[in-house]
């Protein structure tokens, strides 16, 4: 069976992108998937009843994503791949890199290759590139590795430990968005603003690396207030909605540690750092719909 999970970036997104580091955890919620030599290539994928082929000219990304996919694998015989997503898409919690690397590991199962949970990330990066030009890499990477972690771009992925876990809520808005242009527009805002969005990108950098001191630290205090000022970074940089704050402020009035927008934004989900399960619990009822719970041991 192969796996890849969710994630949820704690602080760092976008400005990872452009070079800066940022702070990553996987979540148990993924997608699993499973492979067999067939007759034809194709990819099933559950629940959204959706079944095709590899196209590397289509229109239809995911077509495009699995044609990619197979031609990492030279010489192979058909396969027939299904893949079960237990994630939101277009929801800020790496929905398509989960696919990628669940798909790619259910692959590796099939043919009897073996690769780190690295090399499967590395690889899973070709898929990504097809939802948007320039993935960061965190993305598959935190889908195949897991754990809490410092992503850089071209940098070794640097495991943070703590003995405290991360009570987080992750709250889900029901407005979908694509990072694709979520990306474009704040490479946009560079181009047009540089002074104003580098500084924007400098910032969330001090805040990255204080926040990978709280986390080591176990301070989930000044955690939370780090998430909070992330959060108003990126609301400079127009990634957040009304839904998305208005989440935000009800989780903290009802007591969360800090609250922030996670992923590309303009839409997709939030997160709330709680103090522990319980009060997590509490939090995911405030947060409504669609809202769960989870627990990440650094
Ligand atoms: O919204 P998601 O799950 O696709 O996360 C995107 C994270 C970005 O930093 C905005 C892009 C990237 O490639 O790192």
């Amino acid at each position: 069976m192969g796996f890849g999970r969710g994630k949820v970036i704690l602080l760092g997104e976008h400005a990872v992108v452009h070079g800066c580091p940022a702070i990553a955890v996987g979540i148990e919620r993924g997608v699993t998937a499973d492979a067999i030599v067939a007759e034809r290539d194709l990819l099933r994928l559950a629940p959204w009843d959706l079944t095709l082929g590899p196209d590397a000219e289509s229109d239809e990304p995911l077509e495009r994503a699995f044609a990619a996919a197979l031609a990492l694998y030279p010489g192979r015989p058909a396969l027939d791949v299904s893949a079960l997503v237990d994630l939101p898409a277009g929801a800020g919690l790496g929905c398509s890199a989960a696919i990628g690397v669940a798909v790619l590991d259910a692959i590796d199962e099939a043919l009897g290759i073996e690769r780190t949970r690295l090399e499967l990330a590395a690889a899973a990066l070709s898929w990504e590139r097809v939802f948007h030009g320039n993935p960061s890499g965190i993305d598959n990477t935190m889908s195949a590795v897991g754990g809490v972690a410092l992503y850089r771009r071209d940098e070794a992925l640097r495991p943070l430990h703590s003995n405290k876990p991360l009570h987080l809520v992750i709250g889900y808005s029901g407005e979908s968005s694509s990072t694709k242009d979520m990306v474009a527009s704040v490479g946009r805002q560079l181009e047009n603003d540089p002074k104003r969005v580098t500084q924007a990108f400098e910032g969330i950098e001090v805040l990255v690396r204080n926040a990978k001191l709280a986390i080591e630290a176990g301070d989930h205090i000044a955690l939370g207030q780090l998430l909070d000022l992330n959060h108003t970074i990126l609301s400079s940089l127009m990634l957040c909605t009304t839904q998305l704050d208005d989440m935000c402020r009800a989780a903290r009035g009802a007591g969360a540690l800090g609250a922030k927008m996670t992923g590309a934004g303009g839409g997709g989900c939030m997160f709330a750092l709680a103090t522990k399960r319980d009060e997590a619990l509490r939090l995911q009822g405030v947060l409504g719909e669609g809202a769960f719970v989870v627990e990440v041991s650094a």
